[in-house]
């Protein structure tokens, strides 16, 4: 199992567990971690998944593709470290990972 730790607004953080190969958004969705919304179920079309990657763990994450990019962009998700949940894999590599969350996604 991978442990990722989503921190609120509040810099309340919440350490969940979830299967390599899981999205980042489906492992917030299935612990009911509050900020992420995943309305259009991960496919990249609705921007309600905005997570700011930690900083300690920007520079391990693949960067963004193209139409997350753009999705990003119209979201006005404009910090360097935004990204999509829903277009992070979990994998080992990235056990231990930490994210931080807006007050609401929309
Ligand atoms: S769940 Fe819709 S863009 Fe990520």
């Amino acid at each position: 199992m991978i442990t990722i730790t989503f921190i609120d607004h509040q810099r309340q953080a919440t350490t969940v567990q979830a299967a390599p190969g899981t999205s980042l958004m489906q492992a917030a969705v299935d612990n009911s971690i509050a900020g992420i919304v995943g309305e259009c179920g991960g496919f990249c079309s609705c921007a309600t998944c905005v997570c700011q990657v930690d900083p300690a763990w920007a520079g391990r994450l693949s960067a963004p593709e193209a139409m997350e990019s753009a999705m990003l962009e119209s979201a006005a998700a404009d910090s360097p470290n935004s990204r999509l949940c829903c277009q992070i894999a979990l994998s080992s590599d990235l056990d231990g990972l930490t994210v931080h969350l807006p007050e609401s996604q929309f």
